[in-house]
């Protein structure tokens, strides 16, 4: 019989799942690529299984560690990470491998019993930070990494051939489609967005977390990195390692500016419109614009990681921000979005509350510079606006060109 797992290395195999049919990760973020769960198996002297899956390709994963096994018991489950994107499967493990034994950290154990799971305490091993285990000619070392992306969280380093089990860290939305290898696809022009609105998302809130790991990882020889969800890592780490140092210390990958607007008839939007047009003739071309109120914020958070500039435009209403926009600001703060520099446009019909608003929630941010050129219109942009429109995009075009 034919299964769908790949080979990592000589003895470390792929035996994860692409799932498609999931509309929103976490119930929130939508996924239109899918997304894969990974888990691994190493044949040592003795069999060990890196986390599980899933429960949605829950058969798949089952399947792929016995053609794996080949009729060989399973000996070890390390869990890396509890989170039930890759715990679920953990109960239909035990019952087909019941003399396995597993290796997770102390707040593990406790969350997996919280979750109702049947872990045993007689046939756990609960690692502390530095801790080893042999497993053969495999000898690897447990390395916490709390709030990457849940507390209980560690990685695992194989001494013996450079894999890290990097549980979330490194991970991506998106299906594998058959593939393994960051390097069997396009990564930069495939994958990199969806890379980015993963982690940004996910764990962008934990970015001196993620700090404290790379500094951890810098000490170990690395030569492949197995996440959670999307490719294994095993040429051009540094690539990855770069985008990772950007995203966890909030320093933008580019210079350019993303102008998010929320306009109810349109024209805040063509405000917005205006700007982007200034700032083209004045030969700034790296700029994206959104729609607030149709694109999902999870996108919106993904750019605004990348991006160095940000402009927020935004009709009032009910006195305040206009709905979307207020989420977006709430999921930026939530989100730790730091160091950026903003500019605000405002509008309204009548008691125009907006941009004072706006302002008010980047303050309450780390490290935000907010211009001090802005627009406010009254209903539509007239001729008396021009003047702050031209000292905005001057000012950015300054700013960029620092
Ligand atoms: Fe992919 Fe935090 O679980």
């Amino acid at each position: 019989m034919m299964n769908c797992y790949r080979k990592v290395t000589d003895d470390l195999y792929w035996v994860g799942g692409n799932d498609r049919r999931l509309a929103l990760f976490e119930n929130i973020h939508p996924l239109y690529h899918g997304v894969s769960y990974n888990a691994y198996v190493l044949l040592d002297e003795k069999t060990v299984l890196f986390d599980t899956a899933d429960w949605a390709v829950g058969r798949q994963f089952i399947e792929n560690i016995k053609a794996v096994l080949n009729g060989r018991d399973l000996d070890y489950l390390v869990i890396n990470h509890v989170e039930p994107d890759h715990a679920a499967s953990l109960e239909e493990v035990l019952l087909r491998w019941p003399n396995v034994k597993l290796i997770m950290t102390p707040k593990a154990f406790t969350f997996l019993r919280n979750f109702g799971y049947p872990v045993d305490p007689e046939k756990t091993r609960q690692v502390k930070e530095g801790e080893t285990q042999s497993f053969g000619k495999h000898e690897v070392v447990f390395v916490n990494a709390p709030m990457v992306h849940w507390p209980e969280a560690m990685v695992t380093f194989d001494k013996t051939n450079g894999v890290l089990f990097s549980a979330d860290a490194f991970g991506s939305f998106r299906s594998l489609d058959g593939k393994l290898f960051a390097d069997e696809f396009d990564f930069d022009r495939e994958w990199i967005d969806d890379a980015r609105r993963y982690y940004t998302n996910i764990v962008g809130k934990y970015g001196p977390q993620v700090q404290a790991l790379l500094k951890k990882a810098a000490g170990l020889d690395i030569k492949y990195i197995c996440p959670l969800h999307g490719p294994v890592w095993r040429k051009d780490l540094g690539y990855i390692l770069d985008k990772y140092q950007h995203w966890s210390s909030y320093e933008p990958e580019e210079k350019g500016v993303m102008i998010v607007y929320a306009s109810m008839y349109g024209n805040t939007e063509n405000t917005a419109e205006i700007l982007a047009a200034e700032l083209a003739q004045r030969g700034i071309l790296n700029t994206r614009m959104y729609d607030v109120s149709s694109t999902h914020v999870s996108y919106l958070i993904s750019d605004l990681f990348k991006y160095s500039h940000l402009v927020l435009a935004s009709v009032t209403y009910n006195l305040g921000v206009f709905p979307p926009m207020h989420n977006f600001l709430a999921d930026m703060k939530a989100l730790n979005l730091q160091n950026r520099t903003c500019a605000i446009i405002e509008n309204g019909s009548w008691a125009i509350q907006s941009g004072k608003l706006m302002k008010e929630a980047l303050e309450s941010m780390k490290k935000m510079t907010i211009l001090d050129e802005g627009i406010t219109i009254n209903s539509s942009f007239r001729d008396s606006n021009e003047p702050d429109m031209k000292a905005l995009a001057d000012a950015l075009a300054a700013d960029l060109s620092k």
